[in-house]
């Protein structure tokens, strides 16, 4: 098979197909049967015109009718055997790569951008497992016999041996005219309809802000620009196809027919007999049998071809996690150093030359006015953005030595977009843990102060919350997610705008969370635009265009954040005199202190 030649050794899918590799021999020795049984039904012609017919026997004709039924019993078991194992093979394929194709579509996302369909390697690896389950390959596997079959023609005379020869070699430029029409338009079909799946989603879980705003029209037009291309594709792929599957029929047609008559020319020349005419015939057809096959699975076969090809490039292109020393849980410093966080897909920098240490028991907030890049700070700290340049260590050791599983138990994220599953309550607290106590749960939700909030909900911490929580307000959602963070008392919390949702109950719940956390001698890390999110820290680190413009003590930083001196530039664009009593841009402070807030809160809040 093709496939197998774009292997390379070690690759997954690679490995689980030479792991059939005793089922692929056997369909071979199955197929070496099916191809000589096969032969059975021209062999029972020849007999009868040959044999029966000129010596008018009965009891001859009695014996090879119980022959043949037995013998196409046989053939009818043998096919069935070797079809049930392809379709083993193709699921052993799957239970082999399933994981690890999930574990790439949850990995993708870390590291490139994609304007697809994000579920694309599950697709592919369908895909694959259906043509190794179909009739595809069995036309691979009779491909061999052809040469047999045209030597017997060739045996029973040269004439038909070259008919047959030029037949069946006007099939296989056939099969390579396929091939070339073919390519193209099955990976744009595959291409569109990954696009076409993206769509969908998207509009499906923005069916409110569609229906709000009227954007159902529009979204159509979209849906057409990717469904119309789409379904003009597959029609002229259906074209293809069509025109190619009815030319092979009619040449098979011909070339049985015309074998015949030169059959018949040679036996009026009584070179053969008129039993080698009609077997010469239906051999002829055997050969071309497997061409003929495999041109009307030509689709499937590029299609299988081109998703086997996507998803061996994808999983070797991954670093693997496997092999990490496992390492102790840090518990006392956290330092970050030097790094540029590039996001993923993009090709300029969201956070440049960062560096900073806390140690267990410090809080940090970050503050900065919005895409200052404080989020993919947070990603970096957390691990789930690859670092092209510098470290973030835990205890000494870079986060990346870690195993990404173990190093998770070790970390508390609440996302800025908080992704909750659907599940309930609990389970989303526990991570999906399976071996989660409920004690550990209450603790975690104790600790981020959401208890009394989830027994109060319809089954309590049973409750099913839907689809990304759906059924839970976004401060719910919030609050719960932090709790998620807390679970299982991991040593580094890092907090993107916790309070973003939050009433002031919830924000004083945030408070008390983070002292407790300090005291329990945590790292806590708060991203915030608001103030309150902050007072339980007491170091902030400001940050501006993807730089860090400030790190220290908390009043000291605010003080100097909140009186700057104004960029020239800055000032020049503002048409007004520099002068360092006005808060200007590019920090926005007076965003990151709300409305109400006055200059002097924040000290005064420190103090308290
Ligand atoms: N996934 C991504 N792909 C490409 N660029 C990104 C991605 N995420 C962030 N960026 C870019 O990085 C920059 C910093 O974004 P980031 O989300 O870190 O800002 P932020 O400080 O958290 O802003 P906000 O206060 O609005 O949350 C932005 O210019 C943004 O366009
Ligand atoms: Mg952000």
């Amino acid at each position: 098979m093709s496939m197998n030649n774009q292997a390379l050794p070690g690759n997954a899918i690679a490995v689980a197909l030479r792991k059939c590799r005793s089922a692929f021999v056997n369909v071979g020795m199955l197929s070496c049967v099916a191809n000589i049984l096969m032969l059975s039904g021209p062999l029972f012609m020849l007999q009868i015109y040959d044999r029966v017919l000129t010596s008018r026997s009965l009891p001859t004709l009695a014996v090879l009718v119980g022959l043949v039924f037995g013998l196409f019993i046989f053939l009818a078991l043998v096919d069935m055997i070797r079809t049930r194992m392809l379709l083993r093979v193709g699921h052993q394929i799957d239970v082999a790569i399933n994981q690890k194709t999930f574990g790439l579509i949850m990995q993708l996302p870390l590291v490139s951008r994609s304007n697809g369909d994000g579920l694309q390697p599950a697709r592919d690896l369908d895909q694959l497992r259906q043509f190794i389950g179909s009739a595809g390959p069995i036309a691979l596997f009779d491909m061999p016999w052809m040469p047999i079959y045209l030597a017997i023609v060739f045996l029973f005379h040269p004439l038909l041996g070259f008919a047959a020869l030029a037949g069946i070699v006007i099939l296989v430029v056939l099969s390579f005219v396929n091939e070339v029409l073919t390519v193209r338009h099955v990976r744009e079909v595959s291409m569109l309809f990954a696009r076409r799946s993206a769509l969908g989603e998207a509009g499906r879980r923005n069916a409110e802000t569609v229906r709000a705003l009227g954007m159902a029209p529009a979204m159509m037009r979209k849906w057409s620009e990717v469904h119309d291309p789409l379904l003009e594709r597959s029609r002229r792929l259906g074209d293809v196809m069509g025109t190619l599957t009815s030319a092979t029929k009619a040449i098979r047609l011909l070339l049985q027919s015309m074998i015949l008559a030169l059959g018949a020319y040679l036996a009026v020349q009584q070179l053969v007999t008129p039993g080698v005419m009609i077997a010469a015939s239906i051999i002829t057809a055997r050969a071309l049998s497997p061409i003929e096959q495999a041109i009307g699975h030509w689709r499937n076969f590029v299609g299988a071809r081109q998703a086997y090809a996507r998803l061996n490039t994808l999983l070797s292109s991954l670093p693997g996690d496997d092999g990490k020393t496992a390492l102790p849980a840090p518990m006392k410093t956290l330092a970050v150093e030097n790094i540029v966080v590039v996001p993923p897909g993009a090709k300029t920098p969201s956070v440049q030359g960062v560096s900073f240490e806390l140690k267990a028991g410090d809080g940090l907030g970050i503050i900065g006015p919005s895409a200052a890049g404080k989020s993919s700070l947070a990603r970096a700290i957390v691990g789930v953005w690859l670092l092209p340049k510098g470290h973030v260590r835990l205890d000494g050791a870079a986060i990346d030595q870690w195993h990404p599983e173990v190093l998770g138990r070790h970390i508390g994220y609440l996302p800025q977009d908080i992704e909750l599953f659907d599940g309930t309550v609990a389970e989303n607290i526990s991570r999906f843990e399976e071996e989660s106590s409920d004690e550990q749960i209450v603790a975690a939700a104790e600790l981020a102060g959401v208890h009394e909030l989830i027994v109060k909900l319809v089954d309590g911490y049973e409750t099913q919350i839907g689809e990304s929580g759906s059924t839970l307000s976004a401060g719910q959602r919030q609050r719960i997610g932090l709790a998620r963070a807390l679970y299982d008392d991991p040593f580094l919390i890092v907090l993107d705008e916790p309070n973003s949702n939050l009433d002031s109950e919830g924000e004083v719940a945030l408070t008390r969370t983070i002292r407790q956390l300090r005291a329990r001698d945590k790292i806590v890390i708060v991203i915030a635009h608001r103030p309150s999110a902050i007072d339980a820290v007491e170091k902030v680190l400001v940050m501006a265009e993807g730089c860090v413009k400030a790190f220290g003590p908390k009043v000291e930083v605010l003080k100097s954040v909140l009186a700057p001196v104004p960029t020239p530039a800055a000032a020049k664009k503002q048409n007004k005199p520099a002068s360092s009593s006005e808060p200007l841009p590019p920090l926005s402070i007076p965003r990151f202190l709300g409305k109400t807030a006055s200059v002097h809160a924040m000290p005064k809040r420190d103090r308290k």
